[in-house]
């Protein structure tokens, strides 16, 4: 199996905060890999390097072959990211902005893309809406869909069910085990663990930026545990409070 996100001891320090330490991990292509950990234990600093928002201080990373410090626009041109927390531009409607990602992207025919978009992910009532007036969860659905319109060979999804209610997080879900058996890769960083062993076929554990484990979820099955109680056995072990 090919190999197309590969880590070795990158680390990111912010002062003396140590926000990744030495991770070296490695994603197969066609895999769906979670990347799991506890709040403030590097997830969202790992993805930001992987896709060249941020440098690391030490280690290495490739991504679909290229070096993310040596080529970061490489990188962020032929990936689909949902960064953190970002939210569509304010000031243009939601077809608008799927219009200016395409522009950006040079992606053809957007406007049936688009279209299938709204239709797929039940928010075709809201394309001619400003983002700012979009509820949270769908301006969501519109980071969802800039991320995948152009079929990335890779996507780079952090957090991404968080604001969904119950029935989008079953759609989206399908979307990303159906989107991985095409031969596309995706990485996600979750909290939701029983959707990361549902869902997942890979998976990392960082816990203080340090990586506590990676494996394949099936061979966690294979010694029939689950991935939720290994989890926090892992995550409790190492707590000293
Ligand atoms: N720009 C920054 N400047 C300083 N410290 C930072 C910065 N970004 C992140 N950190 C620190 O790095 C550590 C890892 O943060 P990160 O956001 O990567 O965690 P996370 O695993 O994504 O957490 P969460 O589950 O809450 O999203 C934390 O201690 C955080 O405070
Ligand atoms: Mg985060």
């Amino acid at each position: 199996m090919a190999i197309v996100l590969e880590t070795k001891d990158l680390t990111k320090k912010y002062g003396d905060v140590i926000a990744v330490d030495n991770v070296s991990l490695s994603v197969e292509k066609g895999g769906l890999f979670g990347l799991l950990g506890p709040n403030g234990s590097g997830k969202t600093t790992m993805i930001k390097m992987l896709t060249g928002q941020t440098r690391p201080t030490g280690g290495s990373a490739t991504v679909l072959g290229l070096d993310v410090v040596q080529d970061p626009v490489g990188v962020r041109g032929h990936v689909g990211i949902i960064p953190e927390q970002e939210t569509p531009p304010s000031f243009l409607t939601a077809m608008e902005y799927l219009r200016f990602v395409a522009a950006v992207r040079k992606i053809p025919d957007i406007e049936p893309k688009a279209e299938w978009w709204f239709d797929f992910l039940d928010f075709a009532d809201k394309k001619n809406v400003l983002c700012k007036d979009l509820s949270r969860g769908t301006r969501q659905k519109l980071m969802f869909t800039q991320a995948f319109i152009h079929e990335p060979a890779l996507a780079l999804i952090d957090e991404p069910l968080i604001n969904f209610d119950p029935i989008m997080q079953d759609v989206v879900k399908d979307y990303l085990a159906g989107y991985v058996k095409k031969g596309r890769t995706i990485f996600i960083s979750t909290h939701i663990l029983e959707v990361a062993e549902e869902i997942c076929s890979g998976f990392a554990i960082l816990h203080k930026g340090t990586l506590l484990y990676t494996g394949p979820v099936a061979e966690l099955a294979g010694r029939n545990e689950h991935l939720p109680s290994f989890f926090l056995s892992l995550v409790r072990k190492d707590r000293h409070v």
